[in-house]
């Protein structure tokens, strides 16, 4: 049934213009047809896990190298789980103990991959933008997804947050989202960001400055920013906060985490500023009692946290069947 509906997006103008894309780079590779598209199909991907359905079989023939050069939990796990419910095979490459370690390059590792059959590489990394580059030299059969690359995108998460968002809100348009904290070195902000305004949405940053990109690149992202937190939150209907990426900061910054507590920390008290109905989000991990509380954080009426981590597993299974779709079994 789930297949069946699923062929039928895939005859659609818009998947078949996502599937002519080969890769996912970042969410600006769409058009807001194409990332409805998307969550068309992440809603029909969520409805097949939720039937415990065994495996698809339209997908076999495809076999996805995840390659983490950061770890992950959310991110690595979900994509492992969303290719073996599409019937995918997956190959989990230890990075640690593979021929990196020698000083083999990215490219000679990801034909090396492809070599042996894997024909989809998902891959986070430190550098930024290194999955462009990669996608633009592999075979014309392989799609590159990106799991997170430097401070610049993390495509996935940005698209099972708005996901999640929709599933409460239906539509985005002129709803608020703050996104609230560790902005300059957050992929999660800057790719959540070129979404939510692509899609409508009004998004507004708050933190201290010292965690804000600069102003000229919070120009052309097109946020304002607000240090306050409790006006911040006053009219917001989403409140994301992100974890302070203590491998990141530059050890001159002097970032006084109790300082970040007291001001920017979310917690019941601090909501009683905020609408009613205002709810949670974290792309984990979280540091809990720096940006959340614990309770807050457990909080199942307020915090979309969990709901947030199963709906990536749909929007993974979503996006490797809309990409894998021009090559069924
Ligand atoms: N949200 C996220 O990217 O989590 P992981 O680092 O655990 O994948």
């Amino acid at each position: 049934m789930v297949q069946g509906q699923l062929l039928e997006i895939f005859a659609s103008k818009s998947a078949k213009e996502i599937n002519s894309k080969r890769h996912l780079i970042d969410v600006d590779n769409f058009s807001p047809d194409e990332i409805k598209t998307i969550m068309q199909t992440a809603k029909l991907c969520l409805q097949w896990m939720d039937g415990k359905h065994a495996p698809m079989t339209m997908f076999a023939a495809n076999i996805v190298g995840n390659l983490f050069f950061e770890n992950s939990t959310r991110t690595r796990s979900s994509f492992e789980l969303a290719a073996t419910n599409l019937g995918a095979r997956v190959l989990n490459l230890d990075i640690d103990k593979s021929s990196v370690a020698k000083g083999e390059t990215l490219e000679d590792t990801a034909y090396t991959l492809i070599s042996m059959g894997v024909n989809a590489i998902v891959i986070r990394h430190s550098q930024d933008k290194i999955q462009s580059a990669l996608s633009k030299i592999l075979p014309d059969d392989v799609s590159v997804l990106n799991a997170g690359d430097g401070v610049t995108a993390h495509p996935t998460q940005a698209l099972l947050d708005f996901f999640t968002m929709s599933q409460i809100a239906c539509d985005l348009t002129d709803k608020r989202i703050v996104i609230v904290g560790d902005i300059k070195h957050s992929r999660v902000a800057r790719s959540n960001i070129l979404l939510l305004k692509k899609m409508g949405a009004k998004v507004e940053a708050c933190g201290p400055t010292k965690l804000m990109p600069g102003a000229d690149e919070l120009k052309k992202m097109g946020v304002t920013v607000q240090e306050d937190l409790n006006t911040a939150i006053a009219d917001a209907d989403f409140i994301m906060a992100l974890r302070i990426q203590k491998e990141r900061l530059q050890s001159d910054m002097q970032l006084s985490f109790e300082d970040f507590q007291k001001k920017y920390q979310i917690n019941h008290t601090r909501l009683e500023q905020a609408k009613s109905k205002a709810k949670i989000l974290h792309p984990g991990p979280v540091n809990r009692g720096v940006e959340l509380t614990d309770e807050l954080a457990d909080d199942a009426k307020l915090s979309l946290i969990r709901t947030q981590v199963r709906n990536g597993v749909a929007v993974r299974m979503a996006m490797m069947a809309l990409l894998f779709s021009r090559r069924p079994c």
